[in-house]
């Protein structure tokens, strides 16, 4: 094999689109996904890949240092890609202990893992690479500069002006979870300054697209629509993101594993702003259009509830770097991602209904009976 590169969370959302995008793309990789299969894991997010001669699953936690030094020496390993992690900022609020243990003890475990492993070989660090997958929610929460009154007469992105993240903006996280994403890139960053271990770490925008938890706000309204259960709408929706197709994530991923220049940072986002009660609205539209329904129908299903507390008001990621510097840019047009993506939840039921069962109640039933 040309190279040994361990993914972590592969199992997860993003993380199953690199691998499947890694092994098939690259026969000649050996792609090792190390996954704890928390809740939010799921084999059956790489069921079409599992077979592949190139592939090979480990069920571990990264936390596990001893576990992480036995995989680096057994597989070989020349580079990592991190994508384990909790991610989801609500459950955050609740559990920060569990964030900090595995965004920041983890990607220390790995960290040191990596590096001990590396030392011990007579090349050392020369064609090793520890690539972090970070968020744009380091970065804080920007203003939106609306002019009153124009709300609703232009698009989310003329609304609120040319201020975006870029790579230099400086750390301001808010929720335990971008805290501890903070500190884990703080990490990496120190591994490279101290240690001189080749890292990179790029700060991307919302992914949506196929395979993401029912608990992130676009598979969770899509299936609540297709149930007709409440969409529970935080504050008054009128929070701004910057949504990217998954799929354009993994192949910025490809593309900056390969091409990036180590120590860097990239932003990776699709210019693509929305206010929540908007992009719920073309969701809430397009699912009725596919289910056959009038499209409005389930507008009624929008329910205002309390704000998530320290809820990030905007962000805006501006990824003018790595299009410049390598070239990237989001393959898809919003509208048709959006599409693709409700038709696959509306074709993939099963998938649905099987992490919707069970223990799924009881997390959905404490997030919102109080709200
Ligand atoms: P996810 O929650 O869908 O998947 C996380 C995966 O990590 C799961 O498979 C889980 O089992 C695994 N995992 C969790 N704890 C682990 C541990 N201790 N050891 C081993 N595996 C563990 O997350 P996602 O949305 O795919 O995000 C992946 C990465 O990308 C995260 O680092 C996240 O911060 C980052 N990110 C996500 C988004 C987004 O919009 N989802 C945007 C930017 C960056
Ligand atoms: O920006 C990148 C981040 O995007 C990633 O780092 C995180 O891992 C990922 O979870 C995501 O964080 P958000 O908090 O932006 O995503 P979420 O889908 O939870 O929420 C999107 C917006 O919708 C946010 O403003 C909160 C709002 N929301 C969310 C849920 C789940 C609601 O109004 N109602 C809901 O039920």
């Amino acid at each position: 094999m040309k190279r040994n590169i361990i993914i972590t969370g592969g199992a997860g959302f993003i993380g199953s689109h690199v691998v499947r995008l890694f092994v098939n793309k690259y026969p000649d990789y050996r792609i090792i996904c190390v996954d704890k299969l928390t809740y939010a894991g799921n084999l059956a997010n790489l069921a079409d890949v599992e077979d592949k001669p190139n592939y090979a699953f480990v069920k571990a936690d990264i936390c596990d240092y001893d576990l992480m030094c036995r995989l680096m020496r057994e597989y070989e390993v020349d580079s990592i890609i991190h994508l384990a992690a909790e991610s989801h900022v609500d459950r955050s609020i609740k559990d920060p202990f569990t964030f900090a243990r595995t965004n920041v003890m983890g990607t220390l475990s790995l960290l040191q893992a990596a590096k001990v492993y590396w030392e011990s070989l007579p090349e050392k660090y020369e064609g090793k690479l520890f690539y972090h997958i970070s968020t744009d929610e380091v970065y804080g929460a920007l203003e939106l500069t609306c002019p009153e009154g124009r709300k609703d007469e232009v698009s989310a992105h003329e609304v609120y002006g040319d201020e975006f993240f870029v790579e230099t903006t400086k750390y301001n996280p808010h929720s335990p979870y971008s805290a501890s994403k903070a500190s884990s890139d703080h990490f990496v960053r120190a591994y490279h300054d101290t240690y001189g271990m080749p890292t990179l770490v790029t700060n991307c925008s919302n992914n949506y697209g196929p395979y993401q938890f029912p608990e992130k706000l676009i598979p969770l309204f899509i299936n609540n629509i297709r149930h007709r259960k409440p969409l529970p709408v935080y504050g008054k929706g009128e929070n701004v993101r910057d949504w990217l197709f998954v799929e354009d994530h993994a192949r910025a991923i490809d593309l900056i594993f390969h091409r990036g220049n180590v120590a860097e940072t990239y932003n990776i986002g699709g210019f693509n702003e929305w206010k929540n009660i908007d992009i719920i609205k073309v969701i809430i539209n397009t699912v009725d259009r596919l289910l056959g329904r009038k499209e409005g129908e389930d507008l009624d299903l929008i329910t205002f509830v309390t704000d998530r507390a320290g809820h990030d008001l905007r962000y805006a990621i501006d990824s003018r770097k790595l299009k410049n510097e390598l070239g990237w840019e989001p393959s898809l047009q919003f509208e048709e991602g959006i599409e693709r993506t409700v038709r696959w939840y509306l074709d993939n039921q099963e998938w649905m209904d099987r992490i919707t069962s069970g223990e799924y109640e009881k997390y959905y039933e404490s997030m919102y009976k109080n709200r």
